[in-house]
């Protein structure tokens, strides 16, 4: 479906990842008929991130940022305004945002942790250290947290969150799959309600 201004309020979103892209691609095809959300930019920290791949499969801009770009240039910050991104979207982005960005976006970066935060987050939980860690800790339960992004890892307002029962018999890897199942079923709800508010 063609997106127009002219037919609704659009809302354009930037994907921020540095890996797979498993979540990138769910909102990019939960919205791809949506003609009120387009995915503006999809940027990445890693030039062989597979996310990088989705720009090409579905025809959005993409761009490789370096460290120096990302924490000490106006490159980024130019480059959501020239494309109108009203949200950021981190989808396993694994660089802490700058508070310029921050400041630019209040309320209006969100991440999505494989975990249900204030446990298992903070520097250096990501991917599986953090079903690593939770297996270790022997809870029964774990799930997702998607929020809203400070300039702290993990540690903006809480938007929603859903568990998932852990066995005793569940691997990291079991963990690890049961938490992207429930991240692939939510994330682009949330994402929706969000833009629809
Ligand atoms: C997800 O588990 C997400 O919660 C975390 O990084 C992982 C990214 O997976 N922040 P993918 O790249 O979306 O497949």
């Amino acid at each position: 479906m063609k997106k127009t201004d002219k037919e609704a309020k659009i809302s354009r979103l930037a994907i921020f990842a540095s890996g797979r892209g498993s979540n990138a691609e769910k909102l990019i095809s939960f919205f791809e008929e949506d003609p009120t959300v387009e995915i503006g930019l999809i940027l990445s920290n890693r030039k062989e991130a597979k996310v990088l791949q989705l720009a090409q499969k579905y025809h959005i801009p993409k761009l490789i940022t370096s460290r120096e770009e990302f924490y000490h240039s106006d490159k980024i910050s130019e480059n959501l305004t020239k494309r109108n991104i009203d949200l950021i979207v981190l989808a396993g982005f694994l660089w802490l945002i700058p508070k310029y960005l921050v400041d630019a976006y209040p309320n209006r970066i969100v991440n999505i942790h494989p975990a249900l935060l204030p446990k298992f987050g903070g520097k250096g939980m990501y991917g599986m250290n953090v079903h690593e860690a939770v297996h270790k800790s022997g809870e029964n339960e774990t799930g997702i947290t998607i929020h809203y992004v400070n300039d702290k890892y993990d540690d903006g307002a809480i938007i929603f969150q859903a568990a998932c029962e852990i066995r005793e018999t569940d691997s990291p890897d079991q963990i690890a799959a049961k938490v992207l199942a429930l991240e692939h079923q939510y994330l682009p709800q949330v994402i929706k309600e969000l833009v629809s508010n």
